[in-house]
């Protein structure tokens, strides 16, 4: 193993009182190889210097010193933040102080009349230390990565509900307007033929202009749920009304307040939560009761969707093709929130929070309107 490190000069840092006692050390390194550059110091104040002055391989340390401890040197080493090996040496070290030491993370400790294992010791401190660096540093790129990719997650659940928007937008005015005319002029032909058989036609036509008229505004809700124009508040109401009507299951709704002012971006976030949640219920939970409680305490959003159903496990969570839960996380993140998710026996609760006061920027009710033309009311058009 010396060879590996005989080409490269050992940097070595020194704390020992004794000229003798570091000479010995250093013939020791010598004798397996290694090329040296080192430094003897005995005080607090050389040693704090000597750390700072240049970049250490290893640092050796006597136990004690005149003024100054090998235990003490290893705290400064710590606190420096700096990531070099430390190997105490010691004539009288006991077992007690060793394991403290090692405990502390000195990386090693020999006694001096065993200066024979110095230089293993030594070889091996240092690759352990290049390893613990090298993952430190892995760990830090998985981080940054971790988080990049968080944010293109975030920016694309935004992007998604800007471009829902854009679409319900263009099905409004393109769709939503031509359909609306189209039967205000097939009434108005109704009202101005004599014919039967014509109006027949016109009263067939009027009911199919209807059905379009109704597809494009599911469409439209779906897309971008209108009912959130009334508030969170109402537009849970509305939901947890029909969510008992399609599926025949009880489903309670309580909020803390009827109103809430809410920053922009917030009423939609858990709105798509209380969505995923629900459907989450109908698709996996075989919930006999489920309940949504909403709740503004201490500038804290908390919203709950609690089922009494069959629970879901840790590996529910990992399907590797299952997005919806994940991208609640991400959702809540694009307003500064988080979800929380506790299952057991008795069901499953989903927990969505928000910080609400300050930090995002302006507050505005939580009846603000999707664009800021209010012409565009989604939910009024085609009922003449
Ligand atoms: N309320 C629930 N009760 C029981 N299991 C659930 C519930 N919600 C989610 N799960 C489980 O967690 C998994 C992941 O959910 P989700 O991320 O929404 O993906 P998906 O619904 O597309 O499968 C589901 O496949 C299901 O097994
Ligand atoms: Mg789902």
């Amino acid at each position: 193993m010396a060879d590996a490190h005989a080409a490269d000069t050992l940097k070595l840092l020194h704390i020992e009182d004794s000229p003798l006692d570091h000479d010995l050390a250093l013939a020791h390194l010598r004798r397996a190889g290694h090329r040296l550059q080192a430094l003897r110091v005995d005080s607090e104040a050389d040693f704090r210097r000597a750390l700072v002055a240049q970049e250490w391989d290893v640092v050796l340390s006597d136990f004690n010193l005149p003024g100054f401890t090998g235990l003490r040197a290893q705290e400064i080493l710590k606190d420096s933040g700096l990531m070099v090996p430390f190997i105490l040496v010691s004539g009288e070290i006991g077992e007690d102080t060793a394991v403290s030491a090692m405990r502390n993370g000195a990386t090693d400790y020999l006694l001096k009349n065993n200066l024979a294992r110095l230089a293993p010791a030594v070889e091996h401190a240092i690759e352990a230390g290049q390893e613990r660096r090298a993952r430190q540093q892995a760990d830090r790129e998985l981080a940054a990565s971790r988080q990049r990719l968080s944010e293109l997650a975030q920016h694309l659940q935004t992007s998604v509900e800007m471009e829902r928007a854009a679409i319900a937008r263009e099905i409004h005015d393109d769709v939503g307007g031509s359909l609306t005319a189209v039967k205000y002029d097939l009434a108005w032909i109704g009202r101005h033929v004599g014919s039967p058989e014509v109006q027949q036609r016109v009263a067939s036509a009027l009911e199919t202009v209807d059905l379009a008229i109704e597809a494009s505004q599911r469409i439209m809700h779906n897309l971008r749920p209108a009912i959130l124009e009334q508030g969170l508040v109402a537009a849970l109401q509305w939901m947890a009304s029909r969510f008992e009507k399609r599926n025949g299951v009880p489903c309670t709704f309580r909020t803390s307040h009827e109103t809430m002012q809410l920053p922009v971006g917030v009423p939609l976030v858990a709105y798509r939560f209380a969505q995923e949640a629900l459907t989450n219920i109908s698709k996996h939970a075989a919930a006999s009761k489920v309940s949504i409680d909403l709740s503004l305490t201490r500038g804290v959003l908390s919203l709950e969707v609690e089922d009494n159903g069959r629970g879901l496990s840790s590996a529910d969570l990992a399907k590797a093709r299952s997005f919806g839960l994940r991208g609640l996380t991400e959702r809540a993140g694009t307003v500064g929130g988080w979800v929380d998710v506790s299952s057991g026996a008795a069901g499953t609760m989903l927990m969505l929070s928000v910080p609400v006061n300050g930090g995002l920027g302006g507050m505005r009710s939580d009846t603000p309107r999707f664009d800021d033309d209010a012409d565009h009311d989604p939910s009024t058009w085609g009922a003449p």
